[in-house]
């Protein structure tokens, strides 16, 4: 193998997200003395340059539209130019597609609520008459935190969501009162208050990149609700290791992304669901997932609700361990930027 160099993108939230992975992977490229170099992928001539290196590495984000246009393609065009790239296509090909998601996890038969995925008007008609199950969760296929994610309490609410959906359709930016509300409804202290003022800015960025993303609309994508559950799991799975964020819904709600109420009880994380991760980390092919999980309290299943390979490296280390895959607790933090750059060094050394 030739000598390796790892190309980091600076991406459109390079300096302005405390989220970004890219400071990290700067500094650990700086600690173990490798090769590196940070390219702007908007400047002149970057794709050559991206290509000089074995390694390609971008933490794109789901806010910014033309990220989102451009960076699936760009890797994989370095890809087959012979560069070892993360997000590589069995994380890309599904990120920030709730419905691409369905479809994949269905397909390779992993566990899930019931998913309907509903094309035309009339194959809203047709579920209403085949199932018609209220409160039933909709969701739009782009967004985080909570944003985009509803229940629908009977007919008459899905017929008005569905004829918006299949008419002008929704916003999918992030909606600052929604944010605000959030925020008021699972603050604890007033440390946690002015802990989240101080990261307002990067929110209303965030926001700012996202307005450039189109309108959702064209569909309907429903998910069964499993109630009486109080919280969500993020599940974090790179190579063999396994860690999470326990987050509690928001008061009076069901959704718990995004509402910043973490939690890291590994009472949760029964062996079932630990090795429902890795088998679904393994199915995808993936290089690093976050799976959205619950346990089905009626079925005691775990389900995966989504995934994404985008989630905030400083949340889940905090859990300060990982299982491994014989469901062995280990101490010492997962720094998931860290373990994805190591994971793909030995994947360019293995060429
Ligand atoms: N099918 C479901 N049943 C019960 N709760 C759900 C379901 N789907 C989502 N939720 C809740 O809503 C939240 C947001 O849903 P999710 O699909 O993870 O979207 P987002 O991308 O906004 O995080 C989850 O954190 C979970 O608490
Ligand atoms: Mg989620």
């Amino acid at each position: 193998m030739k000598e390796l160099s790892v190309a980091i993108v600076k991406s459109d939230f390079h300096g302005h997200h405390s989220g970004s992975w890219s400071n990290e992977w700067l500094k650990i490229c700086d600690q173990k003395n490798i090769r590196h170099e940070l390219v702007d992928w908007r400047k002149n001539g970057a794709f050559q340059e991206l290509r000089k290196h074995n390694i390609v590495i971008w933490h794109y984000s789901h806010y910014s539209n033309d990220e989102m246009t451009f960076a699936p393609g760009i890797l994989a065009a370095l890809k087959d130019s012979g560069c070892t790239v993360f997000p590589d296509y069995p994380d890309s090909r599904h990120f920030d597609d709730k419905i691409i998601q369905a479809y994949f996890l269905e397909g390779l038969g992993l566990p899930t609520p019931k998913n309907y995925v509903l094309h035309s008007f009339s194959a809203v008609e047709d579920w209403l008459n085949a199932v018609g199950t209220f409160p039933i969760v909709a969701k739009l296929k782009a967004g985080s935190g909570a944003s985009n994610v509803v229940l629908l309490r009977n007919k008459r609410q899905l017929m008005r969501y569905a004829k918006r959906m299949f008419g002008r359709g929704f916003n999918s930016k992030p909606s600052a009162l929604f944010k605000i509300k959030s925020n008021a409804s699972s603050s604890r202290s007033l440390r946690d208050v002015l802990a989240r003022a101080k990261r307002a800015p990067e929110f209303f960025f965030s926001r700012r990149l996202a307005a450039g993303r189109g309108r959702e609309r064209g569909y309907v994508y429903l998910q069964e609700f499993i109630k009486d559950v109080n919280y969500d799991l993020k599940v974090v799975v790179i190579g063999d290791k396994l860690s999470f964020i326990g987050r509690g819904v928001r008061k009076g709600d069901f959704r718990a992304s995004g509402g910043g109420d973490l939690f890291y009880d590994r009472d949760l994380m029964s062996p079932a669901l630990v090795k429902a991760g890795f088998d679904a980390y393994d199915a995808l092919g993936s290089d690093c997932s976050g799976f959205d999980m619950i346990l089905d309290p009626v079925t005691s299943r775990p389900v995966i609700l989504e995934v994404s390979y985008g989630f905030s490296h400083t949340a889940l280390m905090e859990a300060g361990g990982y299982y491994d895959r014989k469901g062995e607790w280990h101490e010492g933090q997962l720094n998931a930027p860290e373990a994805v750059l190591s994971r793909l060094i030995e994947k360019a050394s293995d060429k």
